[in-house]
């Protein structure tokens, strides 16, 4: 069944052994075939694959090279002609190609087979040497959008191949919805590609929409601070909270002293965000620094109460329930005392620190992010 391949790759070795190295093949069949060897990008090094004394069988080898240049661009590497005769192939046979794509919540299964053996050898190679483009980031077709955007994700696709007797069997998956979306778009167009061979290869294709279109009924939730700072889940939307997220958030808003103060509602959404507003909850550090106009909404009740004669000091709430999840407070002690108060009179889970300036600069360094809540 490798006959049609093997021969096909004996031709492509012997006609490029200038410039070729000879290299491992590193796949899925290969673990049942013998000797692997095969043509690589330029600069490719490896050792022969390991062999059980079965028939032989060539296929890409890995390694560094494409003439030094790195990935991003539409390169002419060293694969870039055979590659290219390949999907001419392929695309002048569409009619002898017959394919059915599996939708996984993850990605794709799908099964690209022909009857002629030369065919189904072809889709074999083909697929052989896209899949060392997704794991080497090699690109190719950069000129359409779909192709360009696959190939910035490599990293998060993962591609399995098998071959069948008449062709093979690919999983794609990845743990990313917006590369899922990416993986099943181009599994798409490779259908439209068998299905109308040159017309549809003629084409670009467009990246699909990732802006959240796709989300159920947008119910706002307060997954962590209840009653404040509602947000909604977008699960599939780009740039989801991450694990271990560093936030130091600077308020100088003022507000009136009766009313709660719209930057620490704010606080409360940003802790919402990371808790709900993504696929699944991601854990962050955060940290507040009052100063400025936002200076004395820390005070006690008692201080605060007899500064503004209000009954009580309307943000305590919020500021406590932001310390019970893990939110460290601080104020700015020159700017406390510069406004006739004392750290004595700070709340208790509040902590007065030498100035606003040390609080932004120590925990800069410490890596946290810097968001600036002002007028
Ligand atoms: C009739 C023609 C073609 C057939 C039968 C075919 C078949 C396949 C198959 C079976 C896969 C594995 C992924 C999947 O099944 O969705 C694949 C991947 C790929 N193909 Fe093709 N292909 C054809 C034409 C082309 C053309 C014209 C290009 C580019 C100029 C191309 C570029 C790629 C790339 C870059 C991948 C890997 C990217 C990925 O899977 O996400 N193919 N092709």
């Amino acid at each position: 069944m490798y006959t049609a391949k093997r021969t096909s790759f004996l031709r492509l070795t012997t006609g490029a052994l200038v410039g070729f190295a000879f290299l491992s093949f590193v796949s899925d069949i290969n673990a049942q075939s013998g000797q692997g060897r095969g043509q690589g990008f330029r600069g490719g090094l490896g050792n022969g694959g390991q062999g059980n004394g079965g028939p032989g069988k060539g296929g890409p080898g890995r390694g560094p090279g494409m003439h030094g240049k790195g990935p991003g661009a539409d390169l002419h590497d060293d694969r870039h002609d055979s590659d290219r005769d390949v999907f001419q192939f392929l695309l002048t046979n569409h009619e002898k190609i017959k394919r059915t794509v599996k939708e996984l919540p993850n990605g794709v299964e799908t099964l690209t087979e022909s009857e002629t053996p030369e065919v189904a050898a072809k889709i074999q190679e083909h697929v052989e040497w896209m899949n060392v483009r997704i794991q080497d980031t090699k690109p190719i077709r950069m000129r359409d959008p779909l192709f360009a955007e696959i190939f910035k994700h490599t990293d998060k696709i993962k591609m399995h191949h098998k071959d069948t007797d008449k062709g093979v069997l690919v999983t794609e998956t990845s743990d990313d919805p917006v590369v899922v979306k990416l993986i099943q778009a181009h599994a798409k167009v490779v259908s439209g590609f068998v299905e109308r061979g040159f017309e549809e290869a003629m084409k670009n294709h467009p990246v699909p929409d990732n802006k959240g279109t796709d989300v159920a009924p947008a119910t706002p939730a307060n997954p962590i601070i209840p009653n404040h700072g509602s947000v909604v889940q977008l699960p599939n939307a780009a740039h989801q909270p991450r694990e271990g997220t560093k936030i130091l958030i600077d308020v100088t808003r003022g507000s009136e002293p009766a009313e709660l103060n719209a930057a620490i509602e704010k606080v409360a959404k940003y802790l919402n965000i990371y808790a709900g507003g993504g696929a699944k909850p991601a854990k962050g550090q955060f940290a507040v620094i009052f100063h400025g106009d936002a200076t004395l909404a820390v005070l006690n009740d008692d201080a605060y109460s007899a500064k503004f004669k209000t009954n009580g000091n309307p943000n305590l709430d919020l500021l406590h329930q932001l310390h019970e999840q893990g939110v460290e407070l601080f104020v700015c002690g020159q700017t406390l005392i510069s406004k006739d108060a004392k750290p004595e009179e700070v709340a208790v889970f509040i902590d007065t620190a030498v100035s606003a300036l040390t609080v932004v600069v120590n925990l800069q360094a410490d890596g946290y992010a810097h968001l600036s809540l002002g007028k």
